[in-house]
């Protein structure tokens, strides 16, 4: 371990530490506790980074991100590398997890699910909102509320293919206007799925704006289903701003606000600011690299250590943990046990360019919660980790 100064870490705490603006969450405005989940992002919400928000925060409720499945894919269970946590890692860790399906077909959709439901999961989740244009031009996704006719069908035919209470479906507003909306939902609003959760955007909209919580609010009144609002919750702040709108939610679904401030599950279950200082958020920043890296390099590993009650253990804001958590990682990976300590940066941390990139993507996202020391594009640039952890040493000054 390489030494460095003293006050290469006296940095002003509050200034560096993570913010999230300070409001206490209003008291819910329905008879049951509302649920969190975190929502499916593609390419965000994999495995590894839902394992390092249960490290981070707890939440109790997760969503994988899409399965594209197709004729023959999958042929045989769910891969471990979509939910683990219902296969390989089943009981392992204790969120619960529903993962989410992507076809515009619906003999896909039913092959699929057989495959899961209901032995290895309870409920499935169909994919009603992906914009993209594999997705939306085949029928998948937003796709299918370009043909309501078809929305309908297919989700009375999952519906009575599952059984009551067994089918998820995460939607958006309408296709090109939030005017469709109605209409959509009137048809879907009696259907007993086990959660119906709206994206208040349109899929033109992709994600500019901002979502139509006045939507939600309207929905929530008009049906028994559970319904989850999604969109724009990054904060106790914007949380209390959507429960002001929207009445009546069975739960919230958060994306990027999990990204923006991985403690915001925490926050929410304490009603209070969570603060990080650097040195713990630079370990736990260490874990999630470290994360990517066995998962892409070793993933049996990584599940071993999990089973083993060694790795994947709730952190939260606790320094010693956090730093436990990755001495194993790093010598699981291959590297020389080692921590950010007060006087002390790591070298050689075995970290290749893919992880790296997950680190990054995940940067962009919180340091917009960080002061303005850390928008510093240098970070962002670093062409490894070593020089990505001296460059934000250097911001904390
Ligand atoms: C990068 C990215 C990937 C996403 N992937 C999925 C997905 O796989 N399935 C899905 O239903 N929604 C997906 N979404 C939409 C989110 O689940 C969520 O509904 C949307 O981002 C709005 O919520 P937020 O403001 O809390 O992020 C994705 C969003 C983003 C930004």
């Amino acid at each position: 371990m390489e030494a460095v100064s003293q006050e290469f870490f006296s940095y002003n705490f509050s200034t560096a530490a993570l913010h999230c603006a300070g409001m206490q969450t209003r008291q819910l405005n329905s008879q049951t506790p509302l649920k969190y989940v975190v929502a499916p992002m593609e390419g965000l919400t994999t495995f590894p980074s839902r394992l390092w928000l249960h490290m981070t925060s707890a939440p109790k409720y997760m969503t994988t991100p899409f399965i594209k499945v197709t004729k023959n894919y999958p042929d045989k269970n769910i891969p471990d590398e979509y939910a683990p946590e219902l296969t390989v890692l089943k009981g392992a860790l204790p969120y619960e997890i529903i993962p989410q399906l992507i076809t515009g077909e619906p003999d896909n959709f039913l092959r699929a699910a057989d495959l899961i439901f209901p032995h290895v999961t309870d409920t499935v989740e169909i994919n009603c909102g992906c914009p993209c244009p594999t997705s939306a031009g085949k029928l998948a996704g937003s796709g299918i509320l370009g043909d309501s006719q078809l929305f309908f069908k297919s989700l009375e035919r999952y519906v009575s293919h599952l059984g009551s209470g067994h089918l998820a479906v995460k939607m958006r507003s309408g296709f090109t206007s939030n005017e469709e909306f109605d209409h959509l939902f009137n048809g879907i609003k009696d259907m007993p799925f086990a959660r119906l959760t709206v994206h208040a955007r349109t899929r033109k909209a992709g994600y500019k704006g901002l979502a139509d919580w006045t939507l939600i609010h309207a929905a929530s009144r008009k049906t028994k289903t559970p319904l989850y609002g999604s969109g724009d919750v990054t904060s106790l702040f914007s949380l209390d701003e959507r429960l002001g709108t929207a009445h009546n939610l069975g739960g919230i679904m958060i994306g990027r606000g999990a990204m923006i401030n991985p403690w915001l599950f925490s926050e929410i279950e304490s009603g209070q600011k969570v603060e990080v200082p650097p040195r713990t958020l630079a370990n736990a920043l260490l874990c999630y690299a470290l994360i990517h890296e066995l998962w892409q390099t070793d993933m049996k590993k990584l599940f071993a250590r999990i089973t083993q009650g060694r790795l994947g253990f709730h952190c939260g804001t606790d320094p010693a943990k956090w730093e436990k958590s990755a001495q194993i990682l790093l010598q699981t990976a291959g590297g020389i046990p080692a921590v950010f300590t007060k006087s002390g940066m790591i070298t050689d941390i075995p970290v290749g360019g893919n992880a790296l990139a997950r680190l990054k993507t995940l940067w962009g996202y919180l340091r917009t919660q960080l002061g303005t020391e850390y928008l510093r594009p240098n970070i962002m640039k670093s062409g490894d980790i070593n020089r990505f952890f001296t460059d934000f040493f250097a911001a904390t000054v």
